[in-house]
């Protein structure tokens, strides 16, 4: 049986935190699911931590699907949130026929959308329609090249602003929001106003639960781990080390050794090349 809303709705009030993760494949979700991630998302993050793009910009509909299809069918108890990529639901009709097209291909069982005021009547509308949303606020990715990748709403107008959107994402139906790059303390704050869950990514301990990506995590990625993040281990040095040592054991022809080989009778091998002498 996998997490329901209700469960959500249930750890809120029941000041239990929330884990929540990415997942963009089959043996990650596996992992995650059996590790005990009540929510995982097929974030389009996957733009630039599995496809290479510096943005999660080129991200399509049809990258979501198939990664999305993969963690489904690698996890059995998590709910899984799947992003709706950059300008996949610009109008409703968009965005209604982008979800039909996640839900139906993917099994996964809700989406996440991001913005604020401009989205309410999109979110309004796939919540009557059935479509469990989660709402994404404070630096949104999409927006990246209007926003600059830096903490939001940091002044008056811009907490206030976001206290408001959460209300009417919440008001609007949705089942959870994100709150990325925003300060601790209005995160909190948004977080005691709320009755759904919030979900912070740099944005304090105070919200309901976190969410951080797969590799970031795990020491996967290359580069600078942003300051919100930290890693819980260093898989990416330990995959190089692993591989390093394959490529050496082939090269020095110590890997396949016979446990690794598949045996066959003499006497038949001493046959078959009499017999290639003979063809020969
Ligand atoms: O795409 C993603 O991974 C996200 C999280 C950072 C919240 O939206």
């Amino acid at each position: 049986m996998r997490i329901t809303l209700a469960d959500l709705q249930k750890m809120k009030a029941a000041g239990e935190r929330i884990a929540m993760i990415t997942a963009y494949d089959f043996p990650s979700a596996r992992i995650a699911d059996r590790a005990g991630v009540p929510l995982l998302l097929v974030g389009d993050s996957l733009g630039m931590v599995v496809l290479g793009h510096d943005t999660t910009l080129p991200v399509t509909l049809d990258d979501m699907i198939r990664h999305a299809g993969a963690v489904v069918r690698g996890s059995e108890t998590a709910l899984v949130v799947c992003d709706l990529p950059f300008l996949t639901y610009a109008s409703e009709a968009d965005a209604v026929t982008s979800v039909r097209r996640i839900m139906q291909e993917t099994g996964a069982q809700a989406v996440k959308l991001e913005g604020g005021a401009p989205i309410l009547p999109i979110v309004r509308r796939l919540t009557e329609l059935g479509v469990p949303v989660m709402g994404h606020l404070g630096f949104t990715p999409q927006s990246q090249n209007q926003l600059g990748v830096k903490v939001q709403a940091r002044d008056v107008v811009g907490a206030r602003q976001l206290l408001k959107d959460a209300k009417a994402l919440e008001a609007a139906g949705a089942f959870a929001v994100v709150l990325e790059l925003v300060p601790a303390a209005l995160a909190r704050a948004v977080s005691a106003r709320l009755t759904i869950p919030t979900i912070g990514i740099g944005a304090g301990v105070g919200c309901d639960g976190q969410v951080q990506v797969w590799h970031d995590l795990l020491g996967l990625f290359e580069g600078k781990t942003p300051r919100h993040a930290r890693r819980f281990a260093e898989i990416g040095k330990a995959i190089e080390a692993a591989v390093t040592g394959y490529v050496a054991e082939v090269r020095a022809g110590s890997f396949p050794t016979d446990a690794h080989s598949a045996k066959m009778d003499p006497a038949d091998l001493a046959e078959a090349l009499d017999a290639e002498a003979v063809l020969n």
